[in-house]
């Protein structure tokens, strides 16, 4: 609900529990007033007027120096050069070369629904009634150009998502030197922040530090949004936790390069921006053009990390990931990358295929290797055509005896990159990424191809489709192994060379939407190099990403601890595969925590592990709902305890719970008790295992003792809690 109060010149957005404040200003000043638990009123002008505490800060000469100054009010998009120093929202160089911006309020609307932004990824509404959205129009009234804010508030869920365009309503060229998706000025400093950093295999593990004083933040400006770290981050409150107190959370609905900075100024308050990397980006607007941010989505909560994590949960599940898949169950599957890598062949993938089969695995995918000449990586990224020397007769051959076996086929592509050792390469040696005079670095022996160019991605999508039409693909693994650098594109003039980032996820971006149009049945898993860009952008196309190539369940926790801090388990691809001395059991059970899968030669399994296997299988049905739309709660985060991980799903009616508790390292002595949250504490459940009844009080409050169920580390063990009903 979005109101207007004319008097006060306040906009109050609000959601079930919180509420978003903003006021215009004396000279037409946007502010920003408040953002928090929510309010029935909106009487907050006398939290502003911070100036005194600021002789050095310029003010704006129409209102008197003790009342206003840009530098220490709380500005609601901030802009470079004109008096407020912290970081900018928004810089735009004119005509004569400044950047000096400066944006007043002019009008605003407010509407049920929310704006479609196609082509950028978006998070969508299911029906108009389940947001609404302000539209604030201001204007830099030197430049002409054109700011829309825009803000959709969620009337059940405690989400705001928020975005930017601009338009050059002047009559010179301008460039956007810094375009945030968001700014928001809290009050004080006293959070700590929350990131998720990484690399190769260790992707979003979460990082707690106090704020301090300056700038503190994290980025990417790899290509992608990349493993080193994660476009989201969170602002605890000191004193709040997983259960309780004060939690932002911030999240771009965005694949490239981003930045998200909070910086504490000399009056102890909090400036946050998340949006597009300034650094190699510029956007140059002709008269009459305009420019649109990617979406940030902001969630607020007063119940701790764990809330806002189920919030961006719902969200997720409901109004960002797309297509058949969103409700319907997706297939089980088996890959076959850690089976085999490059070494298959049509018989071998078919017997993986039987064997996958017995175990009540529903479908077999084909990983990297199938294409071109490809028998490692050095070579054949771009020539998506099949290698009949591995798969005899075509791909329908194969496809034809796996649909035989009662499965499902998956095939993979990587469709951004080029080998410099294919047909593609030497018939368009212009079409890799590069800049002129300048040697390319290569990575894992590719380079990254032109996807800002229409050319480049027509011929990549004709490839593909000719095999993608011709074949019954059920599946498809969308790859991306390199991060990009010499970053160029050879049909774009000086003046938009730095627009060509942004571009290249555009460029993406189309080509997956094709893909989504043209196969709307089909399933599809984005990855890159394990989870190097696990974001709300790639969800938009692709409801499940590969959440790591480490499937070492122990170090898996970590992961998926820390993705889950914004991620639900239905987007996190989680596989069981042989490389770990773990046993069968928690491989599974840590799996399970996720869209669930093998990754193994099925062949190579001992008699006892297959049963385990089918047991899983099995499981998997069994919980599936229960674990893609229930609601996580992280019982004992491995951030905090070096012994243990203990998570929970609990149904939407809380009728149900699974509970798994992992022993990462053996603790003597010390008594192993689970305690439940998110349970009704006036229902009762029955333990599926041993047929006990608890109450939800009891299970949430005293909990239950498992010391001596198990033992060693690596082991670990699932609790089925059901609902006892009095009929
Ligand atoms: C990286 C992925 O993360 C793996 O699962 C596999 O698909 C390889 N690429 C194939 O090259």
């Amino acid at each position: 609900m979005i109101s207007f109060d004319e008097n006060k010149k306040i906009l109050k957005l609000d959601t079930k529990n919180s509420s978003y404040v903003i006021g215009i200003y004396d000279e037409n000043y946007i502010l920003n007033l408040y953002y928090g638990a929510y309010l029935p009123d909106c009487n907050l002008w006398g939290n502003i007027k911070r100036h005194k505490n600021a002789s050095f800060s310029p003010a704006n000469p129409h209102i008197p120096h003790e009342e206003f100054s840009s530098d220490v009010e709380p500005m609601e998009y901030s802009c470079n050069g004109s008096g407020d120093f912290r970081i900018s929202a928004l810089a735009i160089k004119n005509a004569d070369g400044n950047s000096v911006t400066d944006i007043r309020y002019v009008s605003h609307k407010i509407y049920k629904g929310k704006p479609d932004l196609s082509p950028l990824p978006h998070v969508y509404l299911n029906n108009d009634a389940e947001a609404d959205t302000l539209e604030i129009l201001a204007e830099d009234k030197v430049t002409g150009a054109l700011v829309t804010l825009y803000y959709t508030a969620f009337n059940d869920l405690d989400v705001i998502t928020r975005s930017v365009k601009v338009t050059n309503g002047g009559g010179n060229a301008l460039d956007i030197e810094r375009v945030f998706s968001m700014c928001l000025d809290l009050p004080d400093m006293d959070y700590d922040l929350i990131t998720l950093y990484g690399r190769h295999a260790k992707e979003r593990s979460r990082e707690q530090r106090p704020l301090a004083h300056g700038i503190q933040g994290i980025a990417s400006k790899r290509g992608s949004s990349s493993h080193t770290q994660n476009p989201f981050a969170a602002l605890l409150r000191h004193g709040a936790d997983e259960n309780q107190g004060d939690a932002y959370g911030f999240n771009l609905v965005y694949s490239g390069n981003f930045e998200f900075s909070a910086e504490c100024d000399f009056s102890a308050t909090t400036r946050v921006i998340m949006g597009i990397n300034p650094t190699d980006f510029s956007w140059h607007l002709e008269a009459g053009e305009s420019f649109q941010s990617p979406e940030a989505v902001m969630v607020y909560t007063n119940e701790g990390l764990g809330e806002m994590s189920r919030i961006f949960h719902r969200l997720y599940i409901n109004n960002l990931v797309r297509g058949k898949y969103k409700y319907e169950k997706r297939p089980l599957l088996i890959n076959s990358w850690e089976a085999a890598y490059f070494d298959f062949d049509t018989d071998k993938l078919v017997e993986f295929a039987s064997h996958a089969k017995e175990f009540g695995i529903d479908m077999l995918v084909m990983d990297d290797g199938w294409f071109g000449k490809r028998n490692d990586d050095t070579n054949s990224l771009g020539d998506w055509f099949v290698n009949e020397e591995k798969l005899e007769g075509g791909l329908g051959v194969l496809i034809d005896r796996v649909n035989a076996l009662g499965m499902k086929f998956g095939i993979w592509y990587e469709p951004e990159m080029i080998s410099p050792d294919s047909e593609l390469f030497r018939a368009h040696p212009d079409w890799y990424i590069h800049v002129p005079n300048r040697e390319s670095s290569i990575g894992r022996n590719q380079y990254v191809i032109d996807m800002s160019r229409e050319d480049v991605r027509d011929n990549i999508w004709n490839q593909m489709y000719s095999v993608l039409s011709k074949n019954k693909v059920d599946y498809l693994k969308w790859d991306f192994n390199r991060n990009i650098s010499e970053a160029g594109s050879a049909l774009l003039p000086p003046e938009r060379s730095k627009e060509f980032f942004h571009r290249f996820v555009l460029g993406t971006y189309d080509l997956m939407d094709r893909l989504t149009k043209a196969f709307p049945d089909m399933l599809i898993e984005n990855c890159s190099g394990g989870g190097g860009r696990f974001d709300a952008g790639m969800l938009y196309y692709s409801p499940q990403i590969w959440t790591s190539d480490n499937t070492d369940p122990i170090e898996r926790l970590s992961i998926q601890f820390g993705t889950s801090l914004c991620y639900p388990a239905s987007t996190m691809g989680a596989h069981v595969s042989a490389s770990s001395r773990t046993g069968y059991e928690t491989k599974g059970n840590v799996a399970l925590w996720g869209t669930f899968g093998y990754e193994l030669d099925p062949t190579k399994l001992c008699e006892s592990d297959r049963e385990t296997v089918k047991q899983q299988v099995k499981d998997y049905h069994k919980y599936y709902d229960l674990i893609h739309y229930g609601d996580l709660y992280r019982l004992v985060d491995p951030y905090f305890d070096p012994y243990k991980a203990v998570w929970s799903f609990v149904a939407p009616d809380k009728s149900e719970a699974l509970v798994t508790y992992v022993i990462m390292r053996e603790k003597f002595c010390d008594i192993q008790f689970i305690r439940l949250r998110g349970l009704d504490k006036n229902k009762f459940y029955r333990n599926e295992e041993t047929g006990e009844v608890y109450s939800g009080a009891l299970l949430m409050n005293a909990g239950i003792n498992i010391t001596g169920k198990i033992w060693r580390d690596g082991e670990s063990l699932m609790l089925h809690f059901t609902e006892v009903k009095n009929d």
